[in-house]
């Protein structure tokens, strides 16, 4: 059974996702966020899966928080950790110590649109297509090895609202997959950083566009 550590800010829906794929040989062993007001601790906590919180603000300093921040994470021994929508820079002390173990979603097509802000930025760029990665966590932000990516279209009319409900429902599809074939140890990096996933269909990796006949 592989221990899934998931860390959390708000809402947690990609968590609650998560959760509810039910992964076969995964277990959701506790949820923690940096934010005691975190909405989707709630949802956790019925499940009755362990949460924490450690508030950054009671922290001098960001090596700080994320040492208490560890500290908590490995008292559950997690073969992996899923950051999902965890709004915290983190040092590289703490992105080593879990390398190739530590997973982020981010709400573009990376490399495009790291950072804050991407459903604007989107569309103030005027780009067609848009979405989610799912990478492994590296020093530097946003960069790591990118292991799926789901496409959207940009509409005409859209917005961030509803650019970023479309995203956020491919999200919810992409991640509990990607958390899968972790699971599953079917994911190998090259030493390149280019992410290969054994026997994984197109339709799982996502390049494939469901969405994009829209006339
Ligand atoms: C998601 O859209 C996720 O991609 C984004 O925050 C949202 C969290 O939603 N993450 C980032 O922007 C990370 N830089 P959720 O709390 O409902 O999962």
């Amino acid at each position: 059974m592989s221990r899934i550590v998931i860390l959390i800010s708000g809402r947690g829906s990609n968590m609650q996702a998560i959760v509810d794929a039910r992964i076969a040989a995964a277990e959701v062993v506790a949820v923690i966020s940096n934010r005691a007001d975190a909405a989707g601790l709630a949802f956790a906590r019925e499940r009755g899966i362990e949460t924490r919180v450690v508030d950054h603000r009671s922290f001098a300093t960001r090596a700080a928080f994320d040492v208490a921040l560890a500290d908590e994470i490995d008292a559950f021994a997690p073969d992996l950790v899923v950051l999902a929508g965890f709004m915290r820079v983190l040092t590289d002390a703490f992105v080593l110590h879990y390398r190739n173990r530590l997973l982020n979603v981010h709400p573009s097509l990376l490399p495009a649109f790291s950072g804050l802000d991407t459903h604007r930025r989107a569309l103030e760029a005027g780009v067609r297509v848009h979405g989610a990665t799912v990478h492994l966590v590296t020093p530097q932000l946003d960069a790591g090895p990118i292991v799926a990516q789901a496409v959207v279209p940009v509409l005409p009319g859209d917005d961030p609202g509803t650019l970023a409900a479309r995203v956020l429902r491919e999200e919810h599809r992409l991640y509990p997959q990607v958390v899968r074939w972790f699971v599953e140890g079917r994911v190998d990096i090259d030493p390149q950083g280019i992410v290969q996933v054994r026997g994984a269909a197109c339709r799982e990796s996502t390049m494939c566009v469901p969405q994009l006949d829209v006339g």
